[in-house]
């Protein structure tokens, strides 16, 4: 009875189910045909877009190295076939007449391509719309397939037979204000290195090489310097993408695509090492002036990896910058006309002037609501008014992100927005790094704010009151405590932190005085009226490493024992020690229980914020204290990379980024950090610091 029924019912509602099927499939398939997927636009917007390529075939016999750029980077290789005059594309052989004429060294007539032509014009020199040279191509996808050419058409071609820098324009091109320009490097064929019997044990780290992003086999510091502020940006070189296609078109073809994955690993690292490598960034910029670019070649063939072999020294190598005279760059305000600008250039602004119009444009930006913006050192014009400056340091500079800009917090108002929006305090786990700057905030400021280089001579003090109270012994001792080491500094009293013993269970708080000057309506303060007082517990590690006694997992033991107090902010300091005295390998697996342990002692039973504090930057020499650190700039990069990136993802936290503030410093504020093998940054740049903590977690949106 019950089937009977039913069944006739079901069926016709299939019919209906089946229709809204095909039509919900009709749908798809339109939505699929109509998105902005590259199948269905091959061709960028150009005026030879009417000519029909489709039969141009390439002469595989006389020209393989074309065929096969053709078969990998076909987009590539149509954008250059744009440039080929439309007569000679319908000959036999249009590359006889290609460029053989007006070959030149100078890369001159290889950049600025119009192929690929992109919709808003401050986007024209990103790396998106500047294929890689042509000639650069050509070199890379030999030496990556193996093949060499056997006719004559290209014998011409620039060689790429040393490392360079290359910039998509040539020179007196007067940029716009907020362009973006893509720089590369292109790195040659290392040569050989008898002298070296090490030299093949280097290579990249695995997790970076098979991402493909850097530090790759090769480290560089590439470096935009503004001529009016020196305010410098060191750009983020990461390989070219198609590496990443020639190497997944070598894998696929090695024992005719039947090689296990080991197999074809180790196959490709051996052939990576010695093939042509570009490396490029898309630099945008922001100021109007003139800018200096210029690129240090570090380490080739992986030999920044000190983990893998000896110590290499820190010799870098100028790189040529081409077309020539490329590397001084102007920019202008978008939108002026060019009268306007030749009247400004004539005029000359004077560099007090520029210098205090940047400043003044950066400090009309909104405030920031993170710890890791971009940015550049401003320098701080003389009769500035520096009330609404978040710091000065030595060189008279200020950390200026690009879109936002960080205040001055006093440290009383710290404890405050602690207090009211933190009540639970606050967990920290660190190197000496984080001591110097729980100096700061536990002194209130007071910890070296004398400028280093200025200390008065005076008699050791003994600090007996709170470390509000900090004094400088004046001596050659404080001095260095303030500028580099401060591990037993002579004014610093232990009970304020002790930096002998693993774990300090302190407090940030005001005293009744501090509250009161601060008043009740506070952007923090709410009709709740509590001290400003939260707890912290700062935990000392040396990073992951075999050197903490007993192991740093030990720190998380008592979380288990006492599940009543969780704090609202949880800050892990990393990368410093480890990049000195660990493997990438091992860091990565210490990191797969760290990640575990924080979720259990920490994620299970709150929401507090995770903060993640990069290692310090990291350059510019070797370390030959009886320390030996393993360590280059290469190294920190890689350590931070993985960090940063599993931290991020697998923990949702923020970035308390450190090393963007130092690899933003010129050439001469970088080797001042080789007087400090502990490569600690002086007081009045932990201030910076701080401050860049406090207005993330402060600011209010
Ligand atoms: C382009 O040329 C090929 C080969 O000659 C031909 O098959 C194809 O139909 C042509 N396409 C157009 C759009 O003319
Ligand atoms: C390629 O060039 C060789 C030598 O010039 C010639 O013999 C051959 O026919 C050409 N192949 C094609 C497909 O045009
Ligand atoms: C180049 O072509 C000539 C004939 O066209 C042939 O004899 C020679 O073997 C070829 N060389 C290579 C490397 O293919
Ligand atoms: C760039 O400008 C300088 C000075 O005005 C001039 O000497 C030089 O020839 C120019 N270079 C190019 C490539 O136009
Ligand atoms: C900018 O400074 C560099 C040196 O740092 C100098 O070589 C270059 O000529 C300067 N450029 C301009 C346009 O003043
Ligand atoms: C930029 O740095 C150079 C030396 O590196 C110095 O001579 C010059 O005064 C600095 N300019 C500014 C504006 O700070
Ligand atoms: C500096 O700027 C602050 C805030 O904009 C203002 O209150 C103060 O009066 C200024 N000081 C001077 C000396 O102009
Ligand atoms: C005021 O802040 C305290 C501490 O953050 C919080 O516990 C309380 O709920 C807040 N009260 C109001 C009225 O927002």
């Amino acid at each position: 009875m019950f089937r009977k029924n039913v069944w006739p019912s079901i069926v016709s509602h299939l019919w209906h189910v089946f229709v809204f099927f095909v039509l919900l499939m009709i749908f798809l398939l339109l939505a699929f045909m109509f998105q902005d997927h590259p199948m269905f636009h091959p061709l960028p917007q150009s005026i030879f877009e009417q000519v029909n390529y489709t039969h141009l075939a390439i002469n595989e016999t006389l020209y393989p190295v074309e065929s096969n750029i053709l078969r990998l980077f076909p987009e590539i290789m149509q954008s250059i076939l744009l440039r080929v005059d439309s007569d000679y594309v319908l000959e036999t052989d249009p590359w006889i007449t290609y460029k053989s004429d007006e070959h030149d060294t100078d890369w001159e007539s290889w950049v600025d391509q119009d192929g690929l032509e992109a919709q808003d014009s401050q986007l024209r020199y990103a790396c998106k719309y500047q294929p890689l040279p042509f000639p650069i191509l050509h070199h890379v996808v030999s030496s990556a397939v193996g093949v060499e050419n056997n006719g004559s058409a290209f014998d011409r071609l620039p060689a790429v037979d040393k490392p360079f820098l290359i910039l998509p324009f040539i020179s007196n091109t007067t940029l716009k204000s907020d362009d973006t320009i893509c720089v590369r490097v292109v790195v040659s064929q290392p040569a050989p290195d008898p002298s070296n019997p090490f030299q093949y044990l280097y290579r990249p780290n695995d997790y970076q090489n098979s991402r493909l992003v850097s530090p790759w086999w090769d480290t560089m510091m590439v470096t935009m310097q503004h001529n009016q502020t020196n305010a410098t940006t060191t750009l983020s070189m990461q390989p070219w993408s198609g590496h990443m296609v020639l190497r997944k078109d070598r894998m696929a073809r090695l024992l005719g695509g039947q090689a296990p994955g080991w197999y074809k690993d180790m196959e490709e690292t051996i052939a990576e090492r010695d093939l042509i490598h570009v490396y490029e960034a898309d630099a945008k910029l922001k100021d109007i002036g003139e800018y200096h670019i210029q690129g240090l070649l570090e380490y080739q063939a992986g030999k920044w990896n000190f983990e893998l072999g000896p110590v290499n020294p820190y010799e870098p190598q100028l790189l040529p910058v081409y077309p020539l005279g490329a590397e001084d760059i102007r920019v202008v305000k978008p939108g002026t006309e060019e009268e306007e600008n030749e009247k400004v250039k004539k005029e000359e602004r004077s560099v007090e002037q520029a210098q205090k119009d940047i400043l003044d444009a950066h400090l009309a930006l909104p405030l920031c609501h993170r710890a890791d913006n971009l940015g550049r050192w401003l320098p701080v014009p003389l009769g500035y008014n520096t009330t609404l400056l978040a710091g000065i340091d030595h060189h008279n500079k200020v950390w200026a992100p690009y879109n936002c800009r960080y205040r001055k917090l006093s440290y009383d108002q710290f404890n405050r927005c602690l207090a009211r929006r933190y009540p639970n305090g606050v967990d920290l786990y660190g190197d000496s790094n984080t001591r110097r700057s729980l100096k700061a905030m536990l002194s209130h400021g007071k910890w070296c704010d004398t400028q280093p280089g200025a200390l008065s001579p005076n008699h050791r003090i003994l600090n007996l009151e709170g470390a509000r109270s900090w004094k400088s012994a004046g001596d050659d001792g404080q001095r260095r405590s303030c500028y580099c080491e401060d591990y037993t500094e002579p004014s610093w009293n232990n009970e304020w932190l002790n930096p002998h013993i693993r774990l300090n269970d302190l407090f940030f708080e005001n005293t009744r005085e501090e509250s009161k000057a601060l008043g009740r309506n506070t952007e923090w303060d709410n009709r709740t009226v509590v001290l400003d007082k939260v707890r912290l517990r700062s935990y000392k590690w040396d990073g992951l490493t075999y050197l903490n006694n007993p192991g740093w997992d030990t720190a998380f033991v008592p979380l288990f024992g006492d599940p009543s107090i969780r704090p609202d902010i949880v800050v892990f300091s990393l990368g410093n020690w480890d990049a000195a005295f660990l493997t990438l390998a091992d860091f990565n697996r210490d990191l797969t229980r760290l990640i575990e342990l924080i979720r259990l002692a920490y994620q299970q039973v709150g929401h507090p914020k995770i903060i993640y504090r990069t290692p310090q930057y990291f350059c510019c020499r070797t370390d030959s204290s009886p320390r030996e650190r393993r360590v280059s700039g290469g190294r920190i990069q890689s350590f931070d990379h993985l960090a940063r990136t599993r931290f991020a993802s697998e923990l949702k936290a923020e970035i308390w980024d450190t090393l963007a503030m130092g690899e933003a410093r010129t050439w001469d504020e970088k080797i001042e950090s080789v007087e400090c093998p502990s490569n600690h940054v002086p007081s009045d740049i932990v201030e910076q610091e701080n401050q860049v903590l406090m207005n993330s977690l402060c600011n209010s949106f």
